[in-house]
C-alpha cells in the first residue's frame, strides 16, 4: 500500500460518494488537505547497522489487548456514508488484519454488530451537552464488549451530517432523526460538546464503565501528565486530523512533548496524517505505542468495502515491517531506544 495507492483509494471514494460528505471528510481547519502527513515526511530516520537479530516484530499490545501490528483504526463518524455496513464492515477488516477499532459516538451501528465482528474495539466518547447520557452510552459499549474508552477532549466546528442516526442512544432517542429536532435537541444528540471536559471526566468515565480510559487530543506534556495523573491509563496525541485550529501545533512535534512527559507512566498512541510505513515507524520511534488511521481507512471503505479496508491496514503493517527491516531495527521499543527517528526544527509557516 503506497501513497499513490492510498490517493487511488480517495478518487475512488470521490467518485462512489456525494461530494458534499467527501467535502466532510477532507475537510480541516485551515483548509490545508495532509498538513500532518507533510510533516511525518519531514520527519528524519536515522538508520542503524551492524545489530543483526531477527526480522522485525509487528506484534504488540495496547492496554494488554493483543494486536498483530500497531496500525489501528481512528474513530469516525459517517461510516455508513462510505458503506452501508458502515462500521460492522470496518470491523471485519479489523478483525481479519488483527488491528483494533475505535468506535464513534456518532456510529450509526449499533454495538452489538459492531462487537459480533470479532475485532477489539475502544469507544470514544464526548462529555456530551446532557452529562448523564454520556456515562449511559459509554457503560453500554462497555457492556457490548468495548474494552477501553476514548475520551475525546479536541474539539471541532465541523459537524456530523444530519442524516447519520447515532443508533445507540438509550430508547426513545434511537430512532429520532437528527434533521427533525429543535437545535437543543439536536446538540444532546449529536454529541456536540457544550462545555470542555474537566479532569474528572477519567475517573466519572472509568468508574461508571470500569474500563481504562485513553484521553484523545492531547497536544502538551503539561496536559498529558496532568491527564496520567488523573487516571488515564493512555494518551492519544491528535489534531482530529487537522480539523481542531488553524495554526496548532502539528502531531509530530506534539507527540515527543507527550512521550517527554509521560515517561513510562502511561501508554501514548498518536494520530494524523498517517499515510505509510515509514510515517508508522516514525511515530513508534519518537514513542507511540500504536499509530491509528483516519481517512485512508474511511477511503478504503467507500472504495472496496471491507476487503478495501483488510488491503489497506495488511498493506500499511507490510510496509511499516520493510521499513523497520530497511533501518536496521528489529522492534518498535528498539526503534524507540535507539532514537531512530529525528523531528526537525519547524520553519515559520510564511517560508514553508
Ligand atoms: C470523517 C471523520 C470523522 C471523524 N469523527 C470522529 C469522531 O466521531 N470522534 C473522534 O474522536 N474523532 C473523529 N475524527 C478524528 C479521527 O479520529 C482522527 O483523529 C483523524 O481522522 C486522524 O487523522 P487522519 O484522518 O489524517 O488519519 C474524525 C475524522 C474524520 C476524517
Amino acid at each position: 500500500m503506497s501513497r499513490a495507492e492510498i490517493e487511488m483509494l480517495r478518487r475512488r471514494a470521490a467518485r462512489r460518494i456525494p461530494s458534499h460528505v467527501v467535502d466532510y471528510v477532507a475537510a480541516t481547519a485551515d483548509g490545508v488537505a495532509e498538513a500532518e502527513a507533510g510533516r511525518w515526511d519531514a520527519v528524519e530516520l536515522r538508520p542503524t547497522a551492524l545489530r543483526g537479530g531477527a526480522g522485525p516484530t509487528l506484534a504488540t499490545t495496547v492496554l494488554g489487548t493483543s494486536v498483530d501490528h500497531p496500525l489501528l483504526v481512528a474513530p469516525m463518524a459517517q461510516q455508513v456514508a462510505a458503506h452501508p455496513d458502515g462500521e460492522a464492515a470496518t470491523g471485519r477488516a479489523v478483525a481479519s488484519s488483527g488491528s483494533l477499532l475505535g468506535v464513534s459516538t456518532n456510529t450509526a451501528i449499533p454495538f452489538a454488530r459492531i462487537a459480533e465482528q470479532g475485532a477489539p474495539w475502544w469507544f470514544q466518547t464526548y462529555v456530551l451537552a446532557e452529562r448523564e447520557l454520556t456515562y449511559v452510552l459509554a457503560e453500554r459499549a462497555a457492556s457490548a464488549g468495548a474494552s477501553a474508552i476514548l475520551l475525546t477532549v479536541e474539539l471541532t466546528a465541523l459537524r456530523v451530517p444530519a442524516h447519520v442516526e447515532p443508533v445507540n442512544w438509550p430508547e426513545g432517542r434511537a430512532r429520532a432523526r437528527l434533521a427533525n429536532l429543535t437545535a437543543d435537541e439536536r446538540a444532546r444528540i449529536e454529541g456536540r460538546p457544550t462545555t470542555a471536559p474537566g479532569l474528572d471526566e477519567i475517573a466519572r468515565l472509568r468508574e461508571a464503565t470500569g474500563l481504562p480510559v485513553v484521553v484523545k487530543g492531547v497536544l502538551r506534556g503539561d496536559d498529558a501528565r496532568r491527564a496520567v495523573d488523573a487516571g488515564a491509563a493512555g494518551v492519544l496525541v491528535s489534531t482530529h486530523g487537522h480539523r481542531r485550529m488553524a495554526g496548532s501545533v502539528l502531531v509530530p512535534d506534539a507527540l515527543c512533548e507527550v512521550v517527554d512527559a509521560v515517561g513510562a507512566d502511561a501508554e501514548v498512541y498518536v494520530d494524523g496524517g498517517i499515510r505509510d510505513g515509514r510515517h508508522a515507524l516514525a511515530a513508534l520511534a519518537l514513542g507511540a505505542r500504536a499509530v491509528f488511521v483516519g481517512r485512508p481507512v474511511w477511503w478504503a471503505l467507500a472504495a472496496g468495502g471491507a476487503e478495501g479496508v483488510g488491503a489497506l491496514l495488511d498493506g500499511l503493517a507490510e510496509e511499516l515491517r520493510t521499513a523497520m527491516a530497511q533501518s536496521g531495527v528489529s522492534s518498535a521499543d528498539e526503534a524507540h531506544a535507539l532514537r531512530l527517528a529525528r523531528v526537525p526544527r519547524r520553519q515559520a509557516p510564511d517560508s514553508r
